[in-house]
């Protein structure tokens, strides 16, 4: 296969355990009436697993082989990426600085960012814009003193970082023949845009009839869709490879309706569905990412748009950490 020889020659390491599995929810199946499956991408076996992991199977590859022995990256006190880079530059001997912005408090994320000793740096701000400013300041603060930093975007969404979807996408497709499976929808998280992006693309190249949709989580749309288009065409441009994903293509997978008010936002119909998922089938979605999809994926399905009898994978990028982030919001609520 083309693409995947392509994508073997850029510089990797290897976070995961091996492959994640797929594993039936078979009470969801009997409630839904969707023959659902959830792929274990919470189980990657870095600090508290996730989607970041794949993606930083690449960047971290590209930070060693360009001998970086910093590594900077930003997000929300919550942030999974800002703990999976962590995690992974520690394993690997590289100083890792974390940029977050919203409350300094020793819980959930931000207190397993700190248990590994991570480098963090907590800022007053509202926007990812400042963040970036701040990370290619002390960038730039660093290389004075001559380290050599290397500074990776919010959420790891860049096309480096979403090759590890691509070769999600064809751990999906190994995986389906071993199973005996065919998926008609494979459905994901979509926040910052990697994890869309190398879904759409390895999808498109290696298997076109398995319909991919993936769900806001509150960012704005329009963005969203732009990050996609942009991570599309610079994956293409990497890989030298064409796929016939347009502005459409992109908008008819990106699901809007279920951020409830905006990323970030607890609210109590996720906890619900959290609660739904855990009390069935034993798993735990986040509140922040993997509950609102899954949500959404559930009104997908109850409105017919997924329709019954549809063999359906959802994505478990992980996430657990905002759950104990969010600890006393949800414990209200219960
Ligand atoms: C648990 C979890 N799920 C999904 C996402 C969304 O992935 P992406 O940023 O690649 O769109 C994130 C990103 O932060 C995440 O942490």
């Amino acid at each position: 296969m083309e693409i995947i020889e392509k994508i073997n020659r850029f510089p990797t390491v290897r976070l995961l355990w091996g492959n994640t599995p797929i594993v039936r929810a078979a009470n969801i199946s009997r409630e839904t009436g969707v023959e659902l499956y959830v792929k274990r991408d919470d189980l990657t076996g870095l600090a508290l697993g996730g989607n970041k992991t794949r993606k930083l199977e690449f960047l971290m590859g590209e930070a060693l082989a360009s001998k970086c022995d910093t590594v900077i990256t930003a997000g929300a006190v919550h942030s999974n990426h800002a703990l999976q880079t962590a995690a992974s530059s520690k394993k690997l001997g590289l100083y890792p600085i974390l940029v977050l912005r919203g409350k300094e408090e020793n819980i959930g994320n931000l207190l397993m960012d700190k248990l590994l000793r991570a480098d963090v740096r907590v800022y007053d701000v509202k926007t990812g814009g400042e963040l970036n400013d701040i990370m290619l300041g002390i960038a730039a603060e660093l290389e004075k003193k001559g380290r050599k930093p290397m500074v990776i975007p919010i959420g790891g969404s860049n096309p480096t970082g979403a090759l590890g979807y691509i070769k999600a996408a064809a751990e999906i497709l190994e995986q389906e023949r071993e199973l005996g499976l065919d998926f008609d929808y494979v459905i994901s998280p979509s926040s910052s845009g990697g994890t869309q992006a190398g879904l759409l693309f390895g999808f498109n190249v290696l298997k076109p009839k398995t319909r991919v949709f993936n769900i806001g989580v509150g960012d704005p749309r329009d963005e969203l869709i732009e990050a996609v288009l942009k991570l599309i065409n610079d994956i293409s441009g990497i890989l030298g490879i064409k796929t016939e994903i347009n502005r459409e293509t992109i908008e008819s997978a990106t699901i809007d309706g279920y951020g409830f008010g905006g990323y970030g936002t607890i609210v109590r119909e996720v906890i619900e569905v959290i609660m739904y998922a855990a009390s069935r089938e034993g798993f735990y979605l986040d509140p922040v990412y993997s509950g609102k999809a899954f949500c959404g994926m559930l009104d997908l399905i109850s409105k017919g748009i997924i329709p019954r009898g549809s063999k359906v994978l959802f994505i478990h990028t992980g996430g657990l950490g905002g759950v104990f982030q969010y600890e006393k919001i949800i414990g209200d609520m219960l």
